[in-house]
């Protein structure tokens, strides 16, 4: 009896016991401790393991890209995580949170069996504007929009929605924000980006990765993900993971602010851009991956390549003859985990060149300490399994409402001739256009699917811009236009407003790419035949692009720039088109007059001073239901010496008869600089809420981090001469000594 006694003590006490005094699985131990004795257990091919990403499709019956099913065949798993010790797996599409957590737990609960040291699976997941890819999650608008509302504030809520919706159900790693500066008004990804400024890309992108990074979703904790990484967004082309040639100077001025800031804030990870800069694919850049990223900008966490990068340094570059050769340049650069991720290449091709002595295990120490150390920080070793009690966060009340409060914020009211707007309640009302009763095109890419999804998957309750409407103006005759002209001419005679909802279908990526900017004719025909009726014409564009339209711009009576305001966005446009709400969001990208003079707001003085009238819409344009004074622009001084401040300060007055909300837009001009200076560039902004006649002084502390710029080693140039400040539509110079 005694000796089944002693038995039972080993196997119910003494040995699961030891089994936790082993330093890794110490919770108590310093993680770098942690990782240590942890990565001083592991076997080659463990280590390499952790270095691979594998994708969701791989794992579902077909096995390849015939379909995009959700599904785990648990053989399939066992057998990566068996015989190739895979650390992540990514991706999927929109299903129910009960499914991703059944999907969740199974798949980590197999690994917790076959990994022999127990080292959790981090799953990354593309919810980059709110959860997209869970049905009936909470979907905000895209980046662009975001910006739009110059208020970090919904930058943090959806970072921190984003995690509390998800980082319970297995998706512990979050690919976003996306941090490239979208300065080219032609590429498909422009809407993913916060726009044209490095200010507002900076602090959005801060904000972000500090609001998601920081939820504590019960146990779990959610890595948010730097992308893409470096200088993906201003190809020559146009075209998607085309070359770009991007000086040194300006990489530094432009593109690498909005990383630095959120590299500051703690991002855990970094996803690395696909294509090239000046002929060298970033991927295979140490200069890029590992003097810049990281001796530079101080990166500790991990890099992640994008989408089959490795293989294509070979079949998209050409910059390298084979896959095994591109896996040891990608790998010297300074890359920590492959995206491979429909097979195990990577892993196959890695052990290769660490068995022929071409890549040190040393090298790979490196790659997998950093995602070990991610892996501890995120808590997956004391809680790898996902949290079914949580199931409640996806699609919460108050997150919907977050959302809406996003999109409505971030509407931008470019023209109101005669105040046709807001609609007063009574008026009949004709919605016309291709996204008047469109779910799928408010939202964009990324939306339930990668490229969207068919307009009936998506939510019962989501309301298109014509079925808001109609809730909207219950005393109002709101009716559709039939497709086509003559019977819409005909239908417009019963109304007393027509309301044109143009735009674009959603795309993203190379998906995206396209052959003219310009606004589709048959959109443009539509919006003359509106103006010949002779009614007044609103004009509402939900793209991700600004397209231009020039001539028939000039025919509308008013203007609403909505971008992609996401699931809740059809009722925010009705908000807004009614008087519900007051219109507070400002441009955070030009909107162009011309498909072959298309420059960022911050474009160099000889870019600008030949052309009369190159833009509809400016950056920074934005119009209220109420009026908005600037007032008494001051500056406490007007020459300092460097090392010395100087604050401006400015009363801005609430005009009008209403309540409005008024982005304050703070810019900067060196007049005169040794490498050519921007016409302007924004330095800072704050969200300001007046009552009517209510005024308030708002300053601008300008410092010398605000008046340098970089040279081309990134090192900062403050030049003395004259600098101008400009808010609203005043100036004031000052002079640095
Ligand atoms: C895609 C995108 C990237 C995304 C990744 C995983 O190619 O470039 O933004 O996060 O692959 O879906």
């Amino acid at each position: 009896m005694p000796r089944l006694c002693i038995l039972l003590f080993l196997l119910v006490v003494a040995l699961p016991a030891r089994a936790q005094t082993l330093p890794y699985l110490d919770p108590s131990a310093p993680v770098d401790a942690r990782v240590e004795d942890l990565l001083g257990r592991m076997t080659l091919d463990e280590k390499i393991g952790q270095m691979t990403q594998i994708n969701y499709q791989v794992l579902n019956r077909a096995g390849d890209y015939s379909s995009n099913a959700v599904e785990l065949v648990p053989e399939k798993a066992r057998q990566l995580i068996r015989d190739y010790h895979i650390g992540s797996f990514l991706n999927g599409i929109a299903i129910p949170a009960e499914e991703w957590f059944t999907y969740g737990e199974t798949l980590q609960r197999i690994n917790m069996e076959e990994s022999r040291l127990k080292i959790p699976i981090i799953y990354g997941m593309d919810h980059v504007h709110g959860t997209n890819y869970i049905t009936g999650g909470t979907v905000f608008p895209q980046q662009i929009n975001i910006a739009a509302t110059f208020d970090t504030t919904f930058a943090t809520q959806m970072g921190a929605i984003t995690a509390r919706e998800s980082a319970f159900l297995g998706h512990h790693w979050n690919f976003a924000p996306i941090l490239d500066l979208g300065r080219n008004a032609r590429w498909p990804r422009l809407y993913e980006t916060y726009g044209e400024s490095y200010e507002v890309a900076a602090r959005m992108g801060a904000a972000y990765v500090r609001a998601l990074q920081a939820e504590q979703v019960g146990p779990h904790r959610m890595a948010a993900t730097l992308k893409h990484y470096l200088g993906y967004s201003d190809p020559r082309s146009g075209w998607d993971r085309t070359p770009a040639d991007i000086p040194s100077q300006a990489l530094y001025e432009f593109f690498v602010p909005s990383f630095k800031a959120a590299i500051d804030a703690g991002a855990l990870t970094v996803m690395i851009n696909s294509g090239e800069i000046n002929g060298e694919p970033v991927h295979a850049s140490h200069y890029y991956l590992t003097e810049l990223l990281r001796d530079e900008l101080g990166f500790e966490g991990f890099a992640v390549t994008d989408w089959e990068d490795i293989q294509r340094l070979v079949n998209m570059h050409h910059a390298a003859e084979n896959e095994k050769e591109a896996t040891k340049m990608a790998v010297d650069a300074g890359i920590d985990m492959s995206m491979v991720p429909m097979s195990v290449s990577f892993a196959q091709l890695l052990k290769e060149l660490v068995e022929e002595g071409q890549i040190t295990e040393a090298r790979l120490d490196e790659s997998v300490r950093r995602i070990l150390r991610v892996k501890f920080m995120l808590g997956l070793f004391e809680h790898p399994m996902p949290t079914r009690a949580l199931l409640a966060n996806v699609g919460a009340p108050a997150h919907k409402q977050a959302a809406l409060e996003a999109a409505q914020a971030s509407l931008v009211l470019l023209r109101n001739e005669g105040d046709v707007l807001p609609i007063s309640s009574g008026a009949r009302v004709l919605v016309a256009g291709p996204s008047a009763n469109s779910k799928r095109n408010l939202s964009g890419g990324w939306s339930l699917e990668w490229q969207g999804a068919a307009e009936e998957r998506y939510p019962a309750e989501m309301k298109t811009v014509y079925e808001a409407l109609r809730t909207a103006l219950p005393g109002s005759q709101v009716s559709l236009a039939r497709e086509t002209p003559e019977r819409f001419v005909q239908q417009a005679q019963n109304a007393d407003v027509i309301v044109l909802v143009i735009g674009e279908e959603p795309y993203t990526e190379g998906e995206g790419n396209f052959y003219d900017l310009m606004l589709p004719e048959s959109q443009r025909v539509l919006i003359g035949h509106a103006k010949a009726t002779g009614k007044p014409v609103v004009g509402v564009f939900v793209g991700g692009r600004p397209r231009p339209f020039p001539d028939e711009m000039n025919l509308l009576d008013a203007f609403v720039w909505a971008g992609l305001p996401g699931f809740e966005g059809g009722q925010a446009i009705a908000d807004v088109l009614t008087g519900k709400v007051n219109p507070s969001g400002k441009l955070p990208i030009v909107y162009p007059a011309t498909t072959s003079h298309v420059v960022p707001y911050n474009h160099k003085p000889s870019e600008h001073a030949v052309t009369p009238r190159w833009v509809s819409y400016d950056f920074g344009d934005g119009l209220s239901y109420t009026t908005f004074d600037y007032e008494n622009l001051t500056l406490s001084q007007q020459a300092i010496g460097s090392g010395e401040n100087v604050t401006a300060t400015v009363t801005l007055r609430n005009t009008g008869s209403r309540a409005g909300t008024e982005s304050v837009l703070w810019f900067l001009t060196d007049d005169v600089g040794r490498i050519t200076r921007p016409v302007r560039e924004l330095k800072h902004f704050e969200r300001v809420t007046l009552q009517p006649g209510e005024s308030r002084t708002v300053t601008f502390p300008i410092t010398a981090a605000h008046l340098q710029y970089p040279d081309a080693q990134g090192r900062p140039v403050l030049e003395a001469g004259s600098f101008t400040v400009r808010v609203g539509d005043d100036t004031a110079q000052f002079r640095l000594r």
